[in-house]
């Protein structure tokens, strides 16, 4: 039986609204728009929800949105819980277990990050091939402590964690969209300060494109009970070192504008193209 504080929180969600979705999206922020394209919503704040954690920004509190986009059922988190606001890393994840115990099949996570591969822009989108979880490789892994036999094994297998087939499905649409799509690897930091421009250094020696501080460990948690990934990063800023210039809050702001048009085009094909995937 699905622990309770799941369940109870599926059971709420799903006692909002008819609709059944397989798919999931995690929005980052400034990607509202995509969730105001959505018909028949039923909009839950995050506050409504039992054992979803406190938000403790007022007015800012996150809410699951449940529709359909383009007449594809869907689930909608508009904003999620992060590790350098004081929650735990279970807490970070508890919205992925409820979405498992809903029944979502394909969680896509989106993100704002930073460049660390110098071939980025500010604007640009990276697909996430794979990822470094640096706090979980330091001892803050979700997973940890008595493993939950109902969702996953003990030592789940990461060497797929970003779903090949859906990359392929995500890079042909860029593709025929002539949107600047790089593939790369996004590394999880705890934040919330800043990196260093040595730090900067370190992280692309180990291998890191881009830089943010959310995404891999609803990934763990996910792909642990089975579901399937989606990544995709937002180039908001070049890491502090990674271009010559200092980046300024115009260009970041520029990004943004340049950014939420391109990942609504890219998200708004892609989930159409998953739902046909997965009905095969
Ligand atoms: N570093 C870490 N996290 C981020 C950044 C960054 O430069 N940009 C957006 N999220």
């Amino acid at each position: 039986m699905v622990k309770k504080v799941f369940q109870e929180a599926a059971d709420y969600i799903s006692s909002r609204s008819s609709i059944s979705p397989r798919i999931s999206m995690v929005l980052g922020s400034g990607l509202n728009p995509l969730a105001e394209r959505m018909e028949q919503t039923a909009v839950i704040p995050f506050t409504d929800i039992p054992h979803f954690p406190p938000t403790t920004v007022e007015g800012h509190a996150g809410r699951v949105v449940i529709g359909t986009l383009d007449g594809v059922p869907l689930l909608v988190m508009q904003g999620r819980y992060h590790f350098y606001e004081g929650y735990t890393m279970k807490q970070v994840t508890l919205p992925i277990r409820v979405m498992k115990t809903l029944g979502i099949e394909v969680v896509i996570l989106t993100n704002a990050a930073g460049a660390i591969n110098l071939d980025y822009r500010p604007g640009d989108m990276m697909l996430i091939s794979d990822h470094i979880y640096l706090p979980g490789l330091t001892g803050n892994n979700p997973l940890m402590g008595p493993n939950d036999d109902e969702f996953g094994p003990r030592f789940p297998d990461m060497s797929h964690a970003y779903d090949p087939c859906f990359r392929e499905i995500a890079r042909k649409i860029a593709q025929e969209e002539g949107l600047p799509l790089h593939e790369g690897v996004y590394i999880s930091l705890a934040g919330p300060s800043f990196e260093t421009p040595a730090e900067v250094r370190f992280l692309r020696t180990i291998g890191a494109d881009a830089v943010g501080m959310s995404t891999a460990p609803e990934t763990v948690v996910a792909v642990h009970s089975g579901m399937r990934v989606v990544g995709i990063s937002g180039i908001s800023n070049a890491a502090p070192g990674a271009l010559p210039s200092r980046t300024t809050h115009e260009e970041v702001l520029a990004a943004g504008k340049v950014l939420v048009p391109r990942m609504i085009a890219i998200l708004r094909r892609l989930v159409p193209a998953i739902a046909e995937e997965l009905e095969q």
